[in-house]
């Protein structure tokens, strides 16, 4: 194996979400970032091209998870196919990376988790699921075979971390020289999505994505104006690295291989008409950022004292670890037993809960996105 295929291999396992249903269980938030946009791929199904005589409507979900926070949106759409083209078959591939839960992916669109096993792929006839278990930064789908690629909260993935962030655990917080490598990743990355998907796309095709980002106030994922996650991520796992129950170099090996990009960065590359995405034939649409506040803390505030700052914890944490859980873990040496590494990640999250218990004001995981809807154009 070549060393990038390794190193890629490695930010892979740094990225998996928690599997067997976890995922979708503990991330309210994610899917009402998809429902409160669903609307994105109705308007979707009003643009695209009738598909040729015989010929299926492709979907694509790109980073999937386990499929259950996109279900009800992906619902939506193929009922508005049908309306739109009657009679027509429609065809839906999940991509995710291949160490994600694939299992969890199918037993959620059949329904298994529910106790009525009622889902877009039990009620509705002649729809087809596939999944592809390879990363999102090369083309997945022959040429010319898409008509509406989806992806939510996926794409601010690297396809590897550039460097180490001596002094933080994710990209908001680095400074110099390691900012400079996660933005040229990301830039370079974000060609490769936008370069692939034009491939994919039928002329007349369309994208939506919903990508975490900054705004234009400088928000970001648990930074809306509170306690930053980020840095509480940061000042927890560096404490532990302090009282010596993680080394130094086990502290600057943990970063999330993310870069949250800001709308210019999404848009340049679709406005320069030199550019190889816009002479590949995509255009934007729409673009805006949005603000979709964490559940977890309405609950709370809504519940006006009849849930305790400790039950508000133990309902919070869980979220933030369905999806950064993985990032620790891999920061962690080998050389240490499994056990022990879950272990410090149990060790880790417990002090982030005591925390939330402690002080609950201003802990929220407030969604910040960038959405976007392009068109392929035929050229
Ligand atoms: C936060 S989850 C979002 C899942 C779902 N789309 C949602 O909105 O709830 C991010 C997903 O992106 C996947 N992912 C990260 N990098 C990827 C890549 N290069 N290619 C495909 N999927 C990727 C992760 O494995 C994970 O399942």
């Amino acid at each position: 194996m070549s060393q990038l295929s390794l190193r890629k291999e490695g930010t892979a396992r740094t990225i998996a979400m928690k599997g067997g249903g976890y995922y979708s269980e503990r991330t309210r938030g994610a899917k009402d970032v998809i429902d409160n946009a669903s609307g994105m791929l109705i308007e979707a199904v009003d643009q695209i091209l009738p598909p040729a005589q015989g010929h299926p409507v492709t979907l694509a979900d790109f980073g999937a998870a386990d499929g259950g926070t996109s279900q009800e949106a992906i619902k939506a759409c193929i009922e508005k196919i049908r309306v739109r083209f009657p009679g027509t078959q429609v065809q839906i591939t999940y991509t995710d990376l291949p160490n994600n839960d694939f299992s969890a992916l199918f037993r959620n669109l059949l329904g298994f988790e529910q106790q009525v096993h009622r889902t877009y792929l039990t009620e509705l006839e002649d729809v087809f699921v596939n999944a592809c278990g390879i990363g999102f930064h090369q083309q997945l789908l022959p040429d010319a075979s898409l008509d509406i690629g989806f992806s939510a909260t996926a794409m601010h993935y690297l396809s590897e971390k550039p460097c180490t962030i001596d002094d933080h655990v994710h990209m908001v917080g680095a400074t110099g020289d390691a900012a400079r490598a996660f933005a040229e990743q990301a830039a370079q990355n974000w060609l490769d999505i936008l370069l692939a998907r034009a491939k994919e796309l039928r002329p007349g095709g369309r994208l939506v994505m919903l990508n975490f980002g900054i705004d234009e106030q400088g928000r970001y994922l648990g930074n809306t104006g509170g306690v930053n996650m980020f840095n509480t991520f940061a000042a927890l796992w560096q404490k532990m690295a302090q009282e010596k129950i993680i080394s130094d170099a086990e502290f600057k090996d943990t970063a999330f291989p993310q870069y949250y990009r800001t709308i210019e960065e999404f848009c340049a590359p679709l406005e320069d008409k030199s550019s190889a995405v816009f002479q590949a034939g995509l255009r934007l649409v729409t673009a805006h950022t949005g603000v979709v506040g964490c559940p977890y803390r309405r609950a709370y505030d809504e519940a006006s004292g009849a849930m305790s700052a400790a039950q508000f914890a133990a309902s919070y944490v869980p979220t933030l670890r369905s999806w950064s859980e993985a990032v620790f873990l891999s920061g962690l040496d080998n050389s240490r037993a499994l056990e022990e590494r879950h272990a410090i990640v149990d060790e880790f999250y417990k002090r982030y809960e005591s925390q939330v218990a402690n002080h609950p004001d201003g802990h929220a995981m407030d969604y910040v996105h960038c959405y976007l809807a392009l068109e392929k154009v035929k050229l």
